[in-house]
């Protein structure tokens, strides 16, 4: 990375203090609410929120990929709905308030529908917002899994597959009556040592299992490596070989630009408290690409309208007769169609509040580009660490800027992860880890600045001596290595 300042070193904290200051996106930081060191550390829970995120006592928070940051807006418009139910009780539902920035919660479903859809590129019917990542699949699988033991049957997924996505799939597999260890494949990395896939390999997998294959589960982003997969080709793939595929995009949604709908995805499905800062276990969504989610015109012979099979709640019949109470099923077009209940107001309001921020950043295309220039700028402080030359920790993030989003995974040697993450912890320094050995830091471009890379290389660099002393090794390049004047 070549220095933008002919005065300052790539490496030199002042030079991550220019890169903040000719960001673009520098005006969203203060956004949000970034928890304090002293915050992290009390034990009792503040009377106020508060957060002085420019001040030397933020926290170093790297951790979007686990949990979003609170926007400062959620709090406003999550009281000026507790104002409307206060104020106007079942009426909430259906009357308009001036001045209310809130939709009535009967549009609420479609006002977040028009807020999600271009953040994953799709049309607004193709979206829902609605319960959680996991019971969206379900409900997806229990519309497009449809087994046959003699023809198509199985579900691919990876091998290192996010725990619920695998129980999901075999709990369906094993609720169609079939046997898991016929239906469920798995596709495994080349090694241990190199956990990411290649496209050949996810390509391989599914033409040797092509003819008995009804769906494939996989994620949009790893969560483990950070490897940002080829939705399109894979896609593509799957349909040659006329296979059903649903995305996983917890990792991807608000990380990376999406095209679901110009990507030909059939269905996918994501959680909303990473990247899109929704807050913990608030609503997620999912994505019916609009082949999937007809609803024909034409009647069948018992009067009702014809479409795919599907679980189905009221919340998904057509509006203008879902008060009528005549159990009559009217599925509205797209993915509205596979809604179930009314949704959580609460849920909703924080999400959309959310996105309303998304909206000041102009786009997925703005927050990639930052993504990408922060997330190189990290890589090359942690290339450029001694620990790193020593072999102490290795990125299993791939390099390639185009298989990653804001995501890089550092693998630790043996036994350092519980001490590097308690001197992290001690210092204000919020990352995520995966046992056994695997440290996340995700720059969310957001909020995260490139100071926050600086500080946390710094404080990984101080972290990481005190776990190989604790071994009784040394880092012998630590601390040594003067910067450099460069251009
Ligand atoms: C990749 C991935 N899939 C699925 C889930 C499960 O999400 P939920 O608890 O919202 O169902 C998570 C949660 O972190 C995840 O990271």
């Amino acid at each position: 990375m070549a220095s933008l300042d002919q005065n300052l070193h790539v490496l030199s904290r002042e030079y991550a203090v220019s890169l903040d200051a000719r960001d673009p996106l520098r005006h969203l930081r203060p956004e949000f609410l970034i928890p304090s060191k002293a915050q992290l550390k009390a034990k009792s829970l503040p009377e106020a929120e508060s957060s002085d995120s420019s001040s030397l006592n933020a926290s170093v928070y790297l951790c979007g990929n686990s949990l979003g940051l609170q926007p400062r807006l959620t709090s406003i418009r999550m009281q000026q709905y507790f104002s409307t139910w206060a104020s106007q009780g079942v009426f909430g539902h259906f009357k308009p308030l001036n001045e209310s920035p809130l939709p009535t919660w009967l549009d609420a479903d479609i006002r977040a529908s028009e807020a999600i859809a271009p953040i994953v590129g799709a049309q607004v019917s193709e979206v829902a917002v609605m319960e959680t990542l996991t019971a969206n699949l379900h409900l997806l699988m229990s519309a497009f899994y449809k087994p046959d033991i003699n023809g198509r049957h199985k579900i691919i997924i990876e091998n290192q597959a996010f725990p619920s996505d695998h129980f999901a799939a075999e709990s369906q597999i094993l609720h169609h009556n079939l046997d898991p260890s016929t239906s469920l494949v798995t596709i495994k990395p080349p090694s241990l040592a190199n956990s990411t896939l290649t496209t050949d390999q996810i390509l391989s997998v599914i033409t040797e299992h092509a003819s008995t294959t009804a769906l494939i589960l996989l994620p949009g982003i790893q969560y483990y490596t950070g490897q940002f997969l080829d939705i399109p080709a894979i896609t593509a793939f799957a349909h040659s070989h006329s296979i059903f595929i649903i995305w996983d995009l917890a990792h991807a949604v608000g990380n990376v630009p999406l095209q679901l709908h110009d990507w030909n995805v059939d269905a996918a499905v994501w959680c909303s408290y990473k990247y899109l800062n929704s807050g913990p276990g608030a609503a997620g969504g999912f994505f019916v690409h609009e082949n999937n989610s007809k609803v024909s015109t034409s009647e069948a012979g018992d009067g009702k309208k014809e479409f795919g099979k599907r679980l189905s709640g009221w919340w998904g019949s057509d509006k203008s007769s879902r008060f009528a109470m005549d159990n009559r099923f009217v599925p509205i077009p797209g993915a509205a169609g596979f809604q179930l209940s009314n949704p959580s107001i609460l849920d909703i309001t924080s999400l959309t509040a959310s996105l309303e921020v998304f909206e000041k950043a102009g786009g997925m295309g703005h927050l990639r580009e930052k993504s990408l220039k922060i997330t190189a700028y990290l890589e090359n402080l942690l290339l450029n660490m001694g620990a790193y030359e020593e072999k102490v920790f290795e990125i299993i993030t791939p390099k390639e800027k185009e298989g990653r989003g804001a995501q890089l995974s550092l693998k630790l040697k043996d036994g350092l992860l519980d001490v590097v993450m308690k001197e992290l912890e001690e210092k204000g320094v919020v990352v995520d880890e995966r046992r056994p050995d695997v440290i996340r830091v995700a720059p969310a471009p957001l909020y995260n600045s490139f100071g926050d890379c600086w500080e946390f290389v710094e404080a990984f660099r101080e972290a990481v001596q005190v776990a190989v002393k604790a071994k009784g090794g040394e880092v012998k390049a630590e601390g040594t290595r003067e910067f450099e004047k460069t251009s």
